[in-house]
């Protein structure tokens, strides 16, 4: 299951985005927002990081004006590796190297051709692992280093 969300200043191009899904037979849930109101940017990155943190979910896709709030926020979830990608290179690397479970975009900075090509990318690739996977080893200790520092 792909999860997506957005914010207001996103929510043009995660439209654009669930119509290029739905052409690759995707099963997609959307956790809003649905409208131009304006809303605040964490409660959906919440939503769809939380899915991802929980299991829920295998992958997910943010977009807010920037990207740049959507990527805070979800990277704060244990097992979220979010990246924030400007292009199809970028893309391909989040999930090559990083295994990227979310993909983050802005609505303000791509056109939506490059968009939904980023996103095709970073589904179609493959993650390498390898000497990779020993640097995402680490990212999940260092969680487990400040989650235990909390307590
Ligand atoms: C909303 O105006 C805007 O701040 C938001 O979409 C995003 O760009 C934040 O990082």
């Amino acid at each position: 299951m792909l999860v997506i969300g957005s914010d207001h200043g996103g929510l043009e191009l995660k439209k654009a985005i669930k119509v290029a899904l739905a052409s690759r037979g995707m099963d997609v849930d959307d956790y809003g927002t649905d409208n131009d109101n304006s809303v605040d940017y964490p409660d959906f990155a919440e939503k769809v990081a939380s899915a991802i943190s929980q299991g829920s979910a295998e992958r997910g896709i943010l977009v807010c004006g920037t990207g740049i709030g959507m990527s805070i926020v979800a990277n704060k979830f244990p097992g979220v590796r979010a990246a924030l990608a400007t292009d199809e290179f970028m893309a391909q690397m989040a999930k090559e190297h990083n295994n990227a479970n979310i993909l983050v975009l802005g609505g303000r900075v791509l056109n939506v051709d490059m968009a939904v090509r980023m996103v095709n990318v970073w589904l179609d690739s493959a993650y390498e692992g390898g000497r990779h996977q020993l640097r995402l080893d680490k990212i999940a200790r260092l969680e487990e280093a400040v989650r235990n520092s909390k307590t």
